[in-house]
């Protein structure tokens, strides 16, 4: 019989040497509502951008919600709410958030942190500024933001949800934050409630 010594000894081998993967914290999200919010024309009719944001949290199944509709999984196959030439989902999406910067992991539904830092001071007020992030080699970098924020800005009017889209501050974590490589954050989008 193997001894217990022996399997906290092995264990321990693998938590130390994996120390990165064991340090990462992740949020699980609730699954996101996709039968509320106001219909598309009315969304559409409603868009707009709108500066004064409360610094109010958004709750978790709000968050959800935004994030799916952003660039959440919509088909069994693993395409997206938004589409990406070539189908290469070379676009990942943070959320600012008091306890840390956050990685959306539309696959498993949940955020994975990037950052433990409060960082919402670097940011314009909002319940969550979201920071979307491209390869800057990719041909389509920008069109993939402009289809993300695009997303977000019709949940917002949707949902009821004020929101504003910035190039200003993009780099505000720019050596911090730790992207994949060739990656940028392009655009800030700061949302929350209305003030
Ligand atoms: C790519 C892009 C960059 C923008 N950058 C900023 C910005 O840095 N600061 C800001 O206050 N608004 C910014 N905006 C918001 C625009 O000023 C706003 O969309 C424009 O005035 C039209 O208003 P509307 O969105 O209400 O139609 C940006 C919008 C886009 C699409």
């Amino acid at each position: 019989m193997i001894k217990l010594s022996k399997i906290i000894a092995a264990l321990s081998f693998v938590f130390i040497f994996s120390g990165v993967a064991l340090a990462q914290e992740f949020k699980n999200l609730p699954e996101p509502d996709k039968n509320g919010g106001k219909p598309l024309m009315q969304a559409l009719n409603l868009r707009k951008s709108e500066r004064g944001i409360s610094e109010k949290p958004l709750s978790l199944q709000e968050l959800s919600n935004l994030l799916w509709a952003t660039w959440g999984i919509n088909r069994s196959d693993g395409k997206r709410t938004a589409p990406t030439g070539r189908n290469s989902q070379k676009i990942e999406v943070y959320a600012v958030l008091q306890d840390g910067v956050w990685l959306y992991d539309a696959k498993n539904n949940r955020l994975q942190q990037a950052l433990a830092s409060d960082e919402r001071g670097k940011y314009s007020p909002a319940g969550v500024t979201l920071l979307y992030a491209v390869d800057d080699e990719d041909d389509f970098d920008e069109m993939h933001v402009g289809s993300l924020y695009q997303n977000a800005g019709l949940y917002c009017a949707s949902a009821g949800l004020a929101n504003v889209v910035k190039r200003g501050g993009s780099d505000a974590l720019k050596g911090t934050l730790p992207l994949k490589k060739d990656y940028e954050v392009k655009i800030v989008h700061a949302i929350g409630y209305a003030k």
